[in-house]
């Protein structure tokens, strides 16, 4: 995609909508429909190709960390991870991050309500975890006292299971938090490819944008970057782009969802003394080998679970797309026609890298990774870091010829949905939306076979 092709956007829009549309008024008029995931093999779930042996042998170890479950205290037979609660989201990284291959999005089986009632457990399901929907993380919106909170509130604890007894703490009121509107829900992002994000320069990302400047100003879309507080470094991972690292996500994302503290977090977050099993941080660097590992990873045998947890999606391939078809070649005109790459830049670069196969390489993410107003229709009122309570991440776009649920709240399966929930009042995107609103169905309809070949 070379700059030049979209000199004077406008005018080339105008032009092409009127063929288009002359062209459609010929054509019966009909529901342009989302293809569904595609078929096929995953095209993902593998490392990323040109790994030397040692990064290979450390990846494959990694996976085997992201793909363990915790139990309280490692005590349970295939369950030998140590640090369960006493709140958490579930008891493994991969039991989320799923679908279509491990380190993917949610799987369509909702893995959250067998992990509710697991070993003994008694947990309510919040009526937002359904078995065929998406799995969840909430946030409160607000503290009881009404000051701001935008903090995760665990669905579970682990009273009642067999290797905790004695814990009797309880879940959060979750129909009395949804009955006050104070529910922010969140489903897991893919993490394929996440190594070529976190290796781009923060100057790179800055050069894309200003690449974008006139086709942002012509359709009204400004946006700002989540910058970490200290350091001042464009942060990129999540939702609301609010970690910098895959290390800290890592971190903390051990502690959130599974409970499990670790170097990067380090203390409980309820620290109830009837319900905390274990000295900490339960997970930690080794301090010696207390096995063979000539056959696999001396690195990954020292290495904490967070730094394997960080390796492993540092070195997870990006998704593969599908062969372009006729349909598919169409709609991706049709998506640099009506302004979607203003946000959605297609190509990135990253910079000098230690591994070979991230060193300065271009790949197609389908996002600039800053922040966009998504206007009243997809605020959610949470604020983290520079992000305003309706900003979110321009969401990446690879990988979605496989994804089942869409948007931050995992509130749709139909992309034609998900895009028009791009507009609402205040919504950045509403005048690429009502571009697209006036296409004809049959460009509709390619859009969405791209989306799908993506
Ligand atoms: C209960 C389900 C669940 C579990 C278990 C879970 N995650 Fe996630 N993951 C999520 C959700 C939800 C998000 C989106 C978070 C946000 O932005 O608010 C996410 C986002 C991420 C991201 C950000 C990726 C991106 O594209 O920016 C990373 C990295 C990540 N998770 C790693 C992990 C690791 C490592 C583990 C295991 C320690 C893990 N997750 C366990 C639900 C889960
Ligand atoms: C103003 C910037 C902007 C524009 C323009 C824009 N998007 Fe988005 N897009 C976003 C943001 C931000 C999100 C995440 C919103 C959320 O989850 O609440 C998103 C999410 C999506 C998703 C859901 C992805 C997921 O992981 O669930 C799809 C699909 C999508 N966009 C397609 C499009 C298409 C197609 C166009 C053009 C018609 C478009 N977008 C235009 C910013 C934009």
């Amino acid at each position: 995609m070379t700059p030049s092709k979209h000199g004077r956007p406008r005018n080339r829009l105008l032009s092409w909508l009127v063929i288009a549309g002359t062209l459609s008024a010929a054509t019966t008029a009909f529901a342009q429909t989302d293809p569904g995931p595609r078929g096929g093999g995953p095209g993902a779930g593998g490392a990323l190709a040109g790994l030397n042996f040692d990064e290979m042998q450390f990846f494959r170890a990694s996976r085997d960390a992201f793909n363990e479950v915790v139990s309280v205290s490692g005590t349970i037979a295939g369950e030998a991870g140590i640090g369960l609660g006493p709140r958490f989201n579930h008891n493994s990284c991969a039991a989320c991050h799923a679908q279509p291959a491990v380190g993917g999005s949610s799987p369509a089986v909702n893995p959250q309500v067998a992990v509710a009632t697991l070993r003994g457990a008694a947990n309510t399901l919040p009526s937002f975890i359904t078995p065929q929907g998406p799995a969840r993380v909430a946030r409160f919106v607000r503290n009881a006292d009404g000051t701001p909170d935008g903090s995760v509130h665990d669905l579970f604890v682990i009273t009642g299971r067999s290797d905790a007894p004695g814990c009797t703490l309880a879940q959060p009121d979750f129909a009395g938090e949804l009955a006050r509107n104070n529910v922010a829900l969140r489903i897991p992002t893919p993490l394929f490819g996440l190594g070529l994000i976190e290796a781009v320069p923060d100057a790179n990302l800055v050069a894309a944008v200003a690449a974008m400047s006139s086709l942002r100003a012509s359709l009204g879309i400004t946006g700002q970057f989540n910058r970490s507080a200290n350091d001042n470094g464009i942060s990129r991972f999540g939702w609301k782009a609010q970690d910098k690292s895959l290390v800290i996500f890592s971190g903390e994302a051990y502690l959130v969802e599974q409970g499990v503290t670790n170097e990067v977090f380090p203390n409980e977050r309820d620290t109830d003394p009837g319900c905390v099993f274990n000295a900490g941080p339960e997970d930690a660097t080794r301090l010696a080998l207390t096995r063979d590992v000539s056959r696999g990873s001396a690195a990954a045998e020292l290495s904490s679970d967070t730094v394997k947890f960080a390796m492993f999606m540092r070195l997870l391939a990006p998704p593969a797309p599908a062969q372009p078809t006729q349909g598919s070649r169409n709609g991706r005109q049709v998506f640099d026609t009506v302004g979607c790459q203003a946000c959605h830049i297609p190509a990135q670069v990253t910079g000098p890298s230690r591994f070979a196969a991230l060193d300065k390489v271009s790949f197609q993410p389908f996002s600039d990774f800053a922040l966009h107003d998504m206007g009243s229709g997809l605020g959610d009122g949470v604020v983290q870091g520079k992000a305003t309570g309706s900003q979110f991440r321009t969401a990446p776009l690879w990988g979605l010829g496989q994804r089942l649920f869409f948007l931050h709240d995992g509130r749709t399966t139909d992309l034609a949905a998900a895009i028009q929930a791009h507009a609402s009042p205040g919504s950045e995107a509403n005048q690429v939306i009502a571009n697209y609103n006036s296409l004809a169905p049959q460009q509709k309809q390619d859009l969405l076979v791209f989306l799908r070949s993506l």
